[in-house]
């Protein structure tokens, strides 16, 4: 059995077998029948042609959009202009036909509607397109750390460490509220439910993967995290992907080096791996991403300071729902504005003040900024948060104590700056941003199979 993306030039002519869900279907007078069928593996499936010589081709003409079916038959150029081959149909077996219930033969149908059903979502050009956009940008991340000699760490899910200090976390619970008494319920410590102990998903792999970067060097990690903030946006999911290098030696500078060669081998990879996909999303979501995406591969992405971006922020004739003023969090509407008005490219924003920082980010000589790096993109505003993390203990120690953070919670992350202490940078890029930046899909809902946000999390 051959995948539509397989046929080639050299298969013309040779006697094929594929199998996929019919998309569209047209009945002719003479006793033909086109069926347009896809099999997932490309943008544009391949026309069968099936004719009343065939057995069965009663219930060939009775088939509905998304039934399943697997065909043999002859492979020729196809007349047409929207397909390069056609399949001359010896042989058509049906695995399994649909009804009218079924929501994907109705036309185009609007992405909301089809978040309701997104076990069969997959099924369309769109989405079909993004989950191929997803992969080409999967390959691409292992692909580039792998040829830097970045180490695959596979960091736990379940963890008592917080890593960002936000309160964003998931419980995790061995409990059985249910099952237990009414009368017993208050006796229950919720927080040490794990067991005994109190644990949480993971909002960050960064403190496991600091623990490996500095004893193997440089290292990457890429799974899911979690994060229970009550974020509903087109930006926030309470669960999403993340991709975080982390590396020894690596100072700021360099940090920064990697996150635009990284984002930039991915836009290439994109443009040259799913070229027919990104026509769709050219014509169809974002007008000129070709384009945008062939220019950002060879682009070198602004710096600029946290200071130095609230001084072009407070310059601005424009009026901000939110006010700039040195020390605020930058917020998307002022993240945006750098990106598509000042600069019209991705941003790369460094030396926030500590207030709004994490623990473990290096403090500058100044006292009041550490070596933080956000990458800022058109659209989509933070798509990488990183810096160079705080490598001497008593500084790391006094920054935990203001921040109220106890040190014994700590201990083993504290031993990487007792034991062999060196300079080191990382940071975390959000992949389901990424895949929205390369896509142009508005909504994050969109570009992950299964969606969970706090209002969603079904199937
Ligand atoms: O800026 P964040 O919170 O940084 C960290 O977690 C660091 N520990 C990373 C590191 O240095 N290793 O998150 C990193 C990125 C953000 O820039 C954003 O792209 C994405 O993760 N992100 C989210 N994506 C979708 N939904 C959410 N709720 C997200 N929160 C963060
Ligand atoms: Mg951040």
């Amino acid at each position: 059995m051959l995948l539509i993306k397989e046929l080639n030039k050299d298969k013309v002519g040779d006697k094929i077998t594929l199998a996929g869900w019919l998309r569209t279907k047209r009945d002719s007078k003479g006793g033909f029948s086109f069926l347009e069928i896809n099999d997932g593996s490309t943008f544009t499936g391949i026309q069968v042609v099936a004719d009343d010589n065939l057995d069965n081709y009663s219930d060939i003409k009775s088939l509905h959009t998304g039934a399943s079916l697997k065909v043999s038959g002859k492979l020729v150029e196809s007349p047409g202009a929207k397909q390069a081959y056609e399949l001359q149909a010896d042989n058509v077996v049906i695995y399994g036909n649909t009804d009218q219930s079924y929501l994907l033969q109705k036309g185009r149908i609007n992405f909301e509607t089809l978040r309701e059903s997104a076990h069969l979502r997959c099924r369309t050009n769109s989405i079909g397109a993004v989950m191929r956009v997803r992969n080409v940008l999967s390959k691409a991340t292992h692909d580039f750390f792998q040829s830097r000699h970045f180490l695959n760490l596979h960091t736990p899910i379940i963890t008592a460490s917080d890593c960002e200090g936000a309160g964003e976390m998931f419980q995790v619970t061995t409990l059985d509220l249910d099952k237990l008494p009414k009368t017993d319920l208050d006796k229950v410590d919720y927080k040490k439910d794990f067991f005994g102990k109190q644990t949480h998903l993971t909002v960050s792999g960064q403190l496991n993967g600091e623990s490996y970067a500095c004893g193997m060097g440089r290292i990457y990690t890429f799974g899911p995290t979690f994060r229970a903030e009550n974020s509903n946006t087109s930006r926030h999911l309470s669960e999403f992907w993340m991709v975080e290098p982390e590396a020894a030696f690596f100072e700021l500078k360099e940090n920064a080096d990697l996150a635009r060669d990284y984002l930039k081998y991915c836009f290439k990879s994109v443009v040259e791996n799913a070229e027919e996909d990104l026509k769709f999303f050219d014509q169809r979501i974002e007008k000129g991403i070709i384009s945008k995406l062939e220019l950002l591969s060879e682009a070198e992405f602004t710096r600029i300071t946290y200071t130095e971006a609230v001084k072009i922020l407070e310059k601005s004739s424009v009026k901000f729902e939110f006010p700039v003023k040195w020390g605020i969090d930058l917020q998307s509407e002022h993240e945006r504005f750098l990106t598509e008005k000042v600069f019209k490219q991705p941003v790369i924003v460094t030396d926030y003040p500590k207030d709004i920082k994490a623990f473990y980010m290096k403090l500058n000589d100044d006292e009041k900024t550490v070596r933080a790096m956000d990458v800022l993109c058109p659209q989509i505003g933070e798509i990488i948060g990183g810096s160079q993390r705080e490598e001497n203990l008593d500084v790391l120690l006094a920054r935990m104590k203001n921040l109220e953070i106890d040190p014994q919670d700590y201990s083993w992350y504290l031993d990487l700056r007792r034991y062999g202490s060196v300079p080191h940078s990382g940071f975390g890029l959000g992949f389901e941003r990424l895949v929205q930046f390369c896509t142009g899909m508005s909504n994050i809902r969109d570009v992950i199979p299964f969606p969970r946000t706090p209002k969603n999390a079904k199937f």
